[in-house]
């Protein structure tokens, strides 16, 4: 057989070939297979050597036209299997834009932050600015300049927490140490009366810690509100006006307040303040434990004593200070059972707020 009938069966062959492969990798095989070194037009290439003169230029051309034509079905043949493989891939990675999303909650305010900033934003409308103080205290602002006594009983190691001093040292103060976790956010009046000069008008909110086992109505870290006034001509009229207005604000303007006679070291006189049950409109019922009453702060006159730790000249000032339980508020508020789901993190709970 002639060399043009080889290079003609092998165009046959070729094409048939590139039209079988069905995919990218059997389309290259069958080109390395045709057209590559080793491959079959190359072995009829070889035999143009052993060509006439007057024979090699036809054969020459034949073969020209064979590897052009099984170069151009090769290209088809690319394009139509990439297009089929783009298909594919298409329909397997496709996402179904219908599908209902994954809802994330978003985060929102712990009810005690959301509480202590509605008392404080109540006391900004009346002109007071915030104050701070640290939680970790000394001694000195959390008893001594409020005038709690050696003894008091506060002071004990069964109530408040004691930093413990490492240094070896004997300890010659009043209590276990110099250093404590506050206990109420009182003294921050102090501080602030070391810094500045009446007239005062502050809020001061913050976390205050005691040696309580946590129960449904106690636990051993919790949040108060300060509230301190000094100026000249404060009656305690200010005072029952003050936290008159105040809550009327916070529980609504059909609430009425009692001021009840009460102790406390660094005022005088002193009084805690009840609120009017918001469940029983004051006729009595379980939750104010049929008084008709809920108790809700301590307040009182600051004790010229107090003002002597501070430089104040009592003849020309008085002053009056407050200070209220955040998480007591938010319970009576919200009528949650028992204050130890405000600190557990339970979602089912703390999404109702
Ligand atoms: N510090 C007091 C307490 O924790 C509350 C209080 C504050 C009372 C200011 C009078 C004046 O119980």
């Amino acid at each position: 057989m002639g060399i043009i009938e080889d290079l003609e069966a092998l165009r046959a062959e070729g094409l048939a070939a590139v039209g079988a492969a069905g995919d990218l990798p059997a389309l290259g095989a069958a080109r390395v297979a045709y057209l590559g070194k080793k491959g079959s037009l190359t072995g009829i290439l070889r035999g143009l050597g052993a060509l006439s003169a007057e024979e090699r230029p036809a054969a020459g051309q034949a073969s020209n036209a064979v590897r052009v034509a099984l170069e151009e079905a090769i290209a088809a043949r690319e394009t139509a299997l990439s297009a089929v493989e783009l298909d594919r891939k298409v329909a397997a990675e496709a996402v179904d834009v219908t599908l209902p999303g994954r809802r994330r909650a978003p985060g929102h305010c712990h009810l005690i932050d959301r509480i202590t900033d509605e008392i404080v934003e109540i006391f900004l409308g009346l002109g007071y600015r915030v104050a701070e103080g640290p939680e970790v205290e000394l001694d000195y602002y959390n008893f001594t300049a409020l005038n709690h006594a050696p003894e008091h009983p506060a002071r004990a190691a069964t109530d408040t927490f004691y930093a413990r001093d490492l240094s070896g040292e004997a300890y010659e103060g009043i209590g276990l140490s110099d250093v404590l976790l506050r206990t109420h956010t009182s003294p921050v009046q102090v501080r602030h009366l070391e810094k500045c000069p009446p007239p005062v008008y502050i809020i001061a909110p913050g976390r205050v810690y005691r040696r309580d086992i946590a129960d449904p109505s106690h636990l051993p870290q919790f949040h108060q509100v300060e509230g301190l006034v000094v100026d000249e001509g404060i009656t305690f009229g200010d005072l029952k006006g003050t936290l008159d207005h105040f809550c009327k604000a916070m529980f609504g303007e059909e609430r009425r307040t009692r001021f009840r006679p009460h102790y406390f070291p660094f005022t005088e006189p002193s009084a805690e303040v009840d609120v009017s049950c918001g469940i029983c409109g004051g006729a009595g019922c379980r939750f104010c434990k049929n008084s008709g009453w809920l108790e809700i702060l301590g307040c009182g006159m600051v004790d010229p004593n107090v003002f002597g730790y501070v430089d104040i000249d009592t003849e020309r000032y008085t002053g009056f200070a407050f200070g209220m339980g955040v998480e007591r508020i938010a319970a009576l508020k919200y009528g949650v059972p028992d204050l130890r789901m405000l600190v557990e993190g339970d979602m089912r709970f703390l999404r109702q707020f």
